[in-house]
């Protein structure tokens, strides 16, 4: 049996259809600049979240510079960071001139909030804390870090699209948050796309200008040069804002689907696996971007599950500290806990696709691999 990490191929024929009505629109209007469906994408997305404003950008990677750039991340600033993330959350950072400071991880993947008052300067200005494959950071002792040194946060958020704590959903625990919608994560797009939320009209207004190249627009087009800060063009292509509004359709059941999997891995992968999700808060909802499991013998299980056809990733290695442009320029301390780990995490399968029958073959095979290998 064949089983593929993402399965990015469009065979639902309604949604086929649905996907070419909506481009026929456009088409039809012709906006293909900050069309209609951009924002009408973003009032939907600011709903959804309860927050404020939504900014649809072309990628994550732009919402997270834009949202560190408008909070005024600059030159000479420190920002405390987790190790254990795509490099985008460390380089947004950099980009701004500004200086990582990594923190070590929990056990369960995230950065640990009671290493992070030791790393605080004069310097820190901010915490970007990543909510890792969905699963919600402590944002309570965060936030009140937070307070207490008067720092700025900026989720990256990723990867925790619809994740919530105690209702609060991912985005809301930050001056401005950043999410990605490419093609692999829950809310998927048809090609690269992010959104910049935040609830302070101040910080809004400067992200629409960092959007647009440091300008304010003028509506009637006679003033387009007029440029308050530098910037370059971050905007979101309405083509791509017309596929989303589709995606977001279905997001509900999408995510419905994905917990319905990884429920089935928390009752019946065995017991001596330790799975991401133990470590659920109580009160959160896991944003479901994929399912991580922590085991010894990580590549001897991942060379025994490709020989059963089954495919898993690894993610983020190395670590972002260990990459050769951070081990040339910047020092950092050891991060015992996230270099345990990164040796252990596997990541399985859990896009909405996949049938009962390869959900179990998946269990199955990781069970008995688990079994006769005496982990
Ligand atoms: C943690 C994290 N930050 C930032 C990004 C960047 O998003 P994008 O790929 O949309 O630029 C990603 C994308 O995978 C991510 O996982």
């Amino acid at each position: 049996m064949k089983v593929k990490m993402f399965d990015l191929k469009i065979k639902d024929k309604l949604l086929r259809r649905d996907l070419i009505k909506s481009l026929n629109r456009l088409f039809d209007h012709g906006q293909f600049f900050m069309g209609p469906e951009v924002l009408d994408f973003e009032k939907k997305i600011a709903k959804f979240l309860n927050v404020k404003y939504a900014l649809g950008v072309s990628s994550g990677s732009s919402a997270l510079y834009l949202a560190l750039k408008a909070c005024g991340i600059k030159q000479g600033d420190e920002v405390i960071t987790t190790p254990l993330s795509w490099i985008i959350t460390s380089n947004a950072i950099i980009e701004c001139g500004a200086t990582p400071v990594f923190v070590d991880v929990a056990d369960d993947l995230n950065i640990n909030p009671d290493l992070i008052e030791k790393s605080i300067t004069k310097k820190t200005k901010a915490i970007v804390p990543m909510h890792y494959a969905g699963h919600m950071c402590d944002m309570n002792k965060i936030l009140a870090i937070a307070k207490k040194y008067k720092l700025k946060i900026i989720e990256d958020a990723a990867q925790s699209f619809g994740a919530s704590l105690n209702k609060i959903k991912s985005g809301n625990f930050s001056s401005a948050a950043s999410f990605s919608m490419n093609p692999m994560k829950t809310l998927s797009g048809y090609g690269e796309n992010g959104i910049v939320v935040t609830n302070n009209k101040k910080i809004f207004n400067k992200l629409k200008t960092l959007r647009h190249a440091g300008t304010t627009s003028d509506p009637k087009k006679k003033i387009t040069n007029f440029c308050n800060d530098t910037s370059l063009n971050h905007k979101m292509d309405t083509i791509n804002a017309s596929l989303l509004l589709i995606s977001f359709k279905k997001f509900k059941h999408k995510i419905e689907k994905k917990n319905i999997i990884a429920e089935y891995y928390n009752k019946n992968l065995s017991p001596k696996i330790i799975k991401q999700d133990d470590y659920m808060h109580k009160g959160e909802k896991n944003g479901r971007y994929v399912y991580p499991i922590i085991i010894n013998k990580r590549d001897k299980l991942r060379r025994y599950l490709e020989k059963k056809g089954i495919e898993t990733k690894i993610f983020h290695l190395p670590l972002i500290n260990k990459s050769p442009f951070y081990l040339k320029n910047y020092k950092s301390s050891k991060m015992r806990n996230a270099e345990r780990l990164i040796k252990k995490i596997i990541i399985l399968p859990l896009n909405e696709k996949l049938l009962k029958g390869q959900i179990k073959y998946i269990t199955d095979n990781i069970n008995y691999f688990v079994e006769n290998d005496k982990l």
